[in-house]
Order: structure tokens, then sequence, then C-alpha cells
């Protein structure tokens, strides 16, 4: 039988509660205090019932059957409701002249060293069009260039898919991990991506649908740029006039990542970028923070 019988004991339940966390880590003590506080803070608040407490017990349960080593479904519902953004904000605030940081999303997987240029579109994408060639610099907050920095790239095809999606394929299609020369310089052949839904077969589509919201992610291309003595850079480059810009389902647009993908004819930068025609045109430098 419970102890719990009568409203003060109730009142007392979570500091009782709390008086149990007693680990050997100050700052897992802190974590967990803070969790069973603001848990406790919901259901006094919220008053579930025990089938609705169960159904959201049920929920996770669910989130994690659909888990595999491609597919995080937990990622994604923390990206649904904005938590991925809110942790990702609070953890990578700097100086007005950094690049923004944003969420890195649960598609990131290894990337096969490339050259610089390489095309990393392998597959029926070229056929389709929308040739993009993607170049700029790495540099620090001071405009210096930051040679030998490792630039991570990935990002869905076309019609919206990343690698891990489609059997259609090759591991390691739209991803690839560059090297910026001496002078922090990098670029990338790659197609156009477009915007995407993100899968809704799982717990997320549940919660999505739960909220009567759509699952689509303005059209991107993943980055992350890391070198010796920077702080790390996880972000996404979106294409600007996407129409879901103002809408995107994780919560990962910020000002200064939104990019004009200019249509480019001369013929002196068709022959200078090596691609067959005319193509979408990406500058972007990355600005890094040195660390502390
Ligand atoms: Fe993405």
């Amino acid at each position: 039988m419970s102890d719990i019988k009568a409203p003060g004991d109730i009142d007392r339940l979570t500091q009782a509660v709390l008086d149990q966390v007693q680990g050997d880590s100050a700052r897992v003590n802190e974590l967990l205090s803070a969790l069973i506080t603001h848990l406790h803070a919901f259901v006094r608040e919220a008053r579930p019932t025990p089938q609705e407490w169960r159904y959201g017990l049920d929920f996770l349960a669910r989130a994690g059957a659909f888990c595999t080593p491609e597919r995080h479904e937990f990622i994604l519902l923390s990206d649904l409701v904005g938590l991925s953004a809110l942790v990702d904000a609070l953890n990578n605030a700097g100086p007005d002249a950094m690049t923004p940081t944003t969420v890195e999303g649960p598609f990131h997987n290894p990337a096969p060293p490339r050259e610089l240029g390489a095309i990393i579109a392998t597959g029926s994408e070229w056929e389709r069009g929308g040739w993009t060639v993607l170049h700029g610099r790495v540099l620090d907050t001071h405009g210096a260039p930051v040679p030998g920095a490792r630039i991570d790239v990935w990002q869905s095809d076309d019609r919206g898919f990343y690698d891990v999606q489609d059997d259609a394929q090759d591991t390691g299609n739209l991803r690839g991990l560059f090297t910026a020369d001496a002078d922090g310089a990098y670029w990338v052949r790659t197609v156009r991506p477009s915007s995407y839904p993100v899968p809704v077969d799982g717990a997320g589509g549940e919660l999505l649908r739960a909220m009567n919201r759509h699952p689509m992610r303005p059209a991107h291309i993943h980055t992350q740029v890391l070198a010796p003595g920077y702080r790390p850079l996880t972000t996404h480059l979106f294409v600007a006039g996407d129409q879901y810009l103002d809408s995107d389902a994780a919560w990962g647009v910020r000002d200064g990542l939104v990019l004009e993908f200019t249509r480019n004819s001369e013929a002196a930068d068709i022959e200078r970028f090596d691609v067959p025609g005319p193509f979408f045109d990406v500058c972007f430098d990355f600005v890094l923070v040195a660390e502390d």
C-alpha cells in the first residue's frame, strides 16, 4: 500500500523524490532534479488520467521501437518540439560575426573524404538537373582564413531524400568531407536540395498529426565545420524563396543562413567550376569562433 494517502502527502511527494537524488555527479544530480521537478509540475498542471499517462509512456516506447542505427526517432521528436533548437541556441551563442549555428538533424552520418570541388551527387540527380556550386572560405571572426578546416557536407537530393532513406542512392551519396586550402577556401559541386517531409511513419508523424502540423522542412544543405582551436560549427544553408522557411518542422531557420541560389550562366564561371552548363551559384563564408 502506498504511503501517499492524504493531500499533504502528495504535496510532499516531489520533494521526497528529489531528496533521493544523491548520485556521485553534481551535474547529473542537477539535471535529474530539474527534470523531476518539471515533470512533476507538468502532471500537477495537466492532470493526465492514468489512461493518458499510459498512452504517453506507450508513445515513448513506440518511438524507441522505430530507432535503428540510421534513424533516431528521439532526435526527430526533439527537433519537432523545438528542443533541439533551444539546446543549440543556448550552447552556441557567440559574436555577431559568427556564422549562426542550427540543429544537426537526424541524418548526419560519416562522410567520405573528397577532394576540393568533388561532385558529391554521384547518382541520377545529375540527369535531373539543378547543378549547384557551393563555394567560399572558412574565416575567423577577424576575417583571417582558417587553412585546413574540415567541412562536412550532407544533404538530400533534388527530390528530398537522404541516402539512408532511399535504396536507389549509394551510401555516401550527397555527402562529402572536404579540407579547406591554404586560403581557407573550399568548393563543392552538388545539386540543389529540395524541401522534404520529415519521416511521418513513426512517433514523429504521430506527434505532428496530433498537432495538425505539416512535416515539411525548407530546402537546405547541412554543414559541420571543424578546425583545431575553434568551436565546432554545425549549421544549415537554406535556399531562399522556399515556401517552408517560415514554418520549418524542425525550427532550424536562422537569419544569415538563407542564401540565394543564383542562376549563373557566365561561360567563364561554367568553365572555372567545370560544370556542363548554367548552374546555381552559392557563395558562403563560414566564420568560426576561436575557443577560449
Ligand atoms: Fe536535412
